[in-house]
């Protein structure tokens, strides 16, 4: 069985993350879709926000399951018995530290790949960011993110502590 850990913070995860999670669950028997727990960059969402859209949005799909980890992905990745990593790219940005991680990664454990799948070409602008920033001051949130999970996102975003907006 072939299996592949995706992971991100999905903070939140955006249509662009789905579409690479359907695609990579066509190539691999399994994809656990991996939210790293305690980021550098401070998330809006908790762990268990971040963990809940995730499911919601990816009920549908077979061989996908969500799960949430802190440390290094490698050790992750050989607790799951992956042999692959997914990561999507977008654009010539996300290619330098993309393949700088890609390098780490396989210096860490060089019997893990890492596979890349380029964003579909409707996603390239999008990223979590995005979103935020656009649920944030009001705006339609709905081309960015998975239908079942736009009004949670909207709702949280409305009411996100004052110390996140001042941050902003
Ligand atoms: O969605 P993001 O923030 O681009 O995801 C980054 C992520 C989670 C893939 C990356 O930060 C990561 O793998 N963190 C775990 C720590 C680790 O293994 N670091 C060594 C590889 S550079």
């Amino acid at each position: 069985m072939t299996t592949a850990i995706y992971p991100g913070s999905f903070d939140p995860v955006t249509v662009g993350h789905l579409d690479i999670i359907k695609r990579a669950a066509k190539l691999f028997d399994h994809v656990i879709v991996a939210v790293l727990v305690n980021m550098e960059k401070k998330p809006w969402f908790t762990i268990e926000e971040r963990t809940a859209f995730l499911k919601q949005a990816t009920a549908e799909i077979g061989g996908v399951e969500i799960a949430s980890f802190d440390g290094l992905l490698v050790d992750f990745a050989a607790r799951c018995g992956a042999q692959a990593i997914v990561k999507g790219l977008r654009a010539v940005s996300d290619f330098e530290y993309e393949f700088q991680m890609a390098l780490t990664n396989r210096k860490l454990d060089d019997s893990l790949e890492t596979v890349f799948l380029t964003s579909s070409a409707e996603n390239m602008y999008l990223s979590s960011s995005i979103v935020k920033q656009v649920g944030l001051f009001g705006g339609d949130i709905s081309p960015f993110v998975p239908a079942c999970i736009k009004d949670d996102i909207l709702t949280r975003c409305r009411n996100l502590p004052k110390r996140v907006i001042d941050s902003h």
